[in-house]
């Protein structure tokens, strides 16, 4: 059995404030988030005892459901929403993990005219015990620019973090096979907008650079990485409209996200970025990344 497989066995998944061991944790059929894809989720990384971000992560999921017209804030408050997040991790005596909170607009009938017959919203928080890749560690990997574009905002607005990741799946699965596998995105004019799952920015000397969040997730570690820049005098921040070209000549290129932390990207479609290797920007960032946000996590105790 693989170490995920065999840690699904001893997970406690939260569902609608009940716990369930990981094989028995299963959905209704009708649950809308299963049929329409009608839920909205959050991907919070739990490192030594500590849950990230918290109050971010709860704000983010609030307003993708208010957004999503959920009626989460009359279902549960933001209080008893993180008191869940942190005791499931308790509850699976997790020290470094993640952890999926996941609301659905509930269980009806199909057919998209029935949205008043929906009983919900459902909340689901699922743990996965097994991590693969390190928060704390600046890694690096390859880039390719993805031929899969980034939806217009007026299509679908990004910044609600809902359940249709069909697209970045079909990104990530596009490059599967070349030498990279972080796949950059772009939106209808070729500006860049984000990465699968992560944030994009840019290293020119002492800017570091990054696309604005109308067209992109506004990712919490992102926005954690601003704040520490605006309060740091050794680089200037920009938040700008990023072309491929300001890839290809960039000095540095990296990603951020609760999960993997900050990721170098030495070369993109083959080409080196900078030296070809993480630079000496990106693992300042990811030192001050760290630190900073395991001193500030919530503890689970
Ligand atoms: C599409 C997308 N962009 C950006 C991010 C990074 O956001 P955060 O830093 O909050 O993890 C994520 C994280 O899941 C994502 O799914």
């Amino acid at each position: 059995m693989s170490e995920f497989a065999d840690s699904w066995q001893e997970t406690w998944v939260n569902i609608n404030g009940e716990y369930v061991k990981g094989p028995e944790a299963t959905v209704s059929v009708l649950d809308w988030s299963f049929v329409y894809g009608d839920g909205v989720f959050e991907g919070v990384s739990v490192v030594d005892g500590r849950i990230l971000k918290l109050d971010e992560h709860v704000d983010r999921l609030y307003r993708s459901a208010k957004r999503a017209r959920f009626g989460l804030e009359d279902a549960i408050s933001r209080e008893e929403m993180a008191e869940r997040w942190l005791d499931t991790a308790r509850k699976n005596e997790i020290d470094t993990g993640y952890l999926r909170p996941l609301v659905s607009r509930g269980e009806g009938p199909m057919g998209i005219s029935n949205h008043g017959e929906v009983d919900g919203p459902n909340v689901y928080v699922i743990p996965q015990l097994h991590r693969s890749s390190g928060f704390k560690t600046l890694s690096s990997a390859r880039a390719r620019l993805s031929s899969i574009r980034s939806p217009s905002p007026v299509v679908r607005d990004p910044r609600v973090k809902a359940n249709h990741y069909m697209p970045n799946i079909l990104a990530k699965m596009e490059i599967a096979d070349t030498d990279a596998s972080v796949p950059i995105r772009l939106d209808d004019d070729g500006y860049v907008t984000e990465a699968a799952a992560a944030n994009v920015f840019v290293v020119n000397g002492d800017t570091v650079l990054t696309p604005d969040d109308q067209q992109i997730l506004s990712g919490t570690t992102r926005a954690a990485l601003l704040d520490l820049l605006e309060a740091d005098d050794r680089w200037e921040a920009e938040v700008t409209g990023l072309t491929p070209y300001d890839l290809y000549t960039a000095d540095e290129l990296f990603v951020t996200g609760s999960i993997g932390g900050v990721k170098a990207i030495t070369h993109l479609n083959g080409d080196p970025i900078g030296a070809g290797e993480a630079g000496p920007v990106a693992a300042a960032m990811n030192e001050m990344l760290v630190d900073h946000l395991i001193e500030n996590g919530t503890p689970l105790e």
